[in-house]
């Protein structure tokens, strides 16, 4: 069996995330910061070191502004919704996953002003396509780092200074990024990051955040959900700081000690490490598929301006027949159709039935991108082109 899935999760994991999730469940197995005995310590010590490395990661220097959450989408629901009131102009690009377009077109239904930056038909976007829709009431500007379609990798240096220089602040998705791509909330000038802790972080699903930095004032932020948080428990009001101002009800503890394991395992290779072995992956995958007579390639084609998600189509075969036959006759795992990204599809030109996805992972290696090759050349040759 070939994965080719982890732009939607990554598989396999490192063993030691199991074991951490195994042994959170059999040795510890309380809830963290609750009830002061040494299990419940225990748990909040794990919590707590998952949070420094999410820190360490994405070059923040302060943990307890890191919030745990279900998936990037909460994380960036809190951002969207938190911050925007009726009234606020943001900017987004056109190549978002609605993890992104879902909670602004909903907030654009309350009254908040919704501008979309056009991407090239690669994927790409020019900061001076967003410097040319600031107004006086923008108040965000939210792009993805790099998108779950074509791979190609958004500028968020260039327009996280834009922001700075307009004071408008900047959200960046990056779920397709962190763990494989370097990425840096100081340089690159982002003051919210989601992150997804499933995909390259290696950790399990159901664990993500928001990296919330020091120039958003989080009186304007306006938590999504309010709970029990175990501190200041004599209120009946939801804790101002940080980060249990974001965090109510019992966390996902065990799932988060994966995802401390699964960022271990990231921290030890080094992001670049595992950067250059997906781009080595990438390479090899777009030179076969190029010489593919019939097979039609979206993105930018260079794997050092993309992740290792590379989108493409086999003549008139729709997208969902194609990886049907890749996982039935060729034992391919890989996703098909809009990858809930139906404005990246519009830009790309594949909108509406979309196109199949190879998104590979630190565990794929050149052999089986020869293996995938081979099968879109196999069925693009039954589908009637002679292979180049
Ligand atoms: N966003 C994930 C994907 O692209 C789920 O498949």
């Amino acid at each position: 069996m070939i994965y080719l899935d982890n732009a939607a999760t990554s598989f396999p994991k490192p063993p030691r995330v199991a074991a951490a999730i195994c042994g959170f469940l059999n040795e510890i197995g309380a809830s963290p910061g609750r009830s002061g005995h040494r299990l419940s310590v225990e748990a909040a010590r794990i919590v707590y070191d998952a949070r420094e490395k999410v820190a360490e990661l994405f070059g923040f220097a302060d943990a307890l502004r890191v919030i745990f959450c279900s998936n990037a989408t909460e994380g960036l629901n809190l951002a969207i919704m938190g911050l925007l009131k009726p009234g606020d102009h943001v900017i987004t690009s056109s190549m978002e996953h609605n993890s992104v377009m879902r909670p602004l077109r909903r907030q654009e239904a309350a009254g908040v002003e919704v501008s979309v930056a056009r991407c090239s038909a690669s994927g790409f976007l020019d900061p001076a396509d967003v410097k040319k829709l600031i107004k006086n009431n923008t108040s965000l500007i939210v792009i993805n780092h790099a998108s779950n379609v074509t791979g190609s990798i958004l500028p968020v240096g260039e327009i996280g200074k834009i922001a700075r220089e307009r004071e408008i602040l900047m959200l960046v998705d990056a779920a397709q990024t962190g763990g494989c791509y370097p990425v840096d909330l100081e340089k690159e000038c982002i003051d919210m990051l989601a992150f997804t802790g499933h995909k390259n972080l290696c950790g399990p699903p159901g664990t993500g955040g928001l990296i919330i930095g020091t120039r958003v004032d989080t009186g304007k932020l306006a938590p999504i959900m309010t709970g029990g948080t175990g501190s200041r428990s004599e209120h009946e009001y939801q804790p101002d700081f940080l980060p249990d101002r974001y965090e109510s009800g019992t966390p996902n503890a065990a799932g988060i000690a994966g995802l401390g394991a699964g960022l271990q395992f990231v921290l030890d290779l080094g992001v670049e490490r595992i950067m250059e072995h997906e781009q080595m992956l990438a390479k090899r995958l777009i030179d076969g598929l190029k010489g593919i007579e019939g097979a039609s390639i979206y993105g930018g084609g260079d794997p050092e301006e993309q992740t290792a998600t590379v989108s493409f189509n086999i003549g008139e075969m729709t997208p969902s027949e194609v990886a049907q036959r890749l996982d039935e006759d060729y034992d391919i795992m890989c996703r098909p159709g809009l990858h809930c990204a139906p404005s990246a599809h519009r830009t790309i030109g594949t909108f509406p039935d979309g196109a199949v996805r190879f998104s590979m992972g630190y565990f794929n290696t050149p052999d089986e991108m020869d293996s995938a090759i081979s099968a879109v050349r196999d069925l693009a040759r039954k589908s009637g082109h002679k292979s180049a």
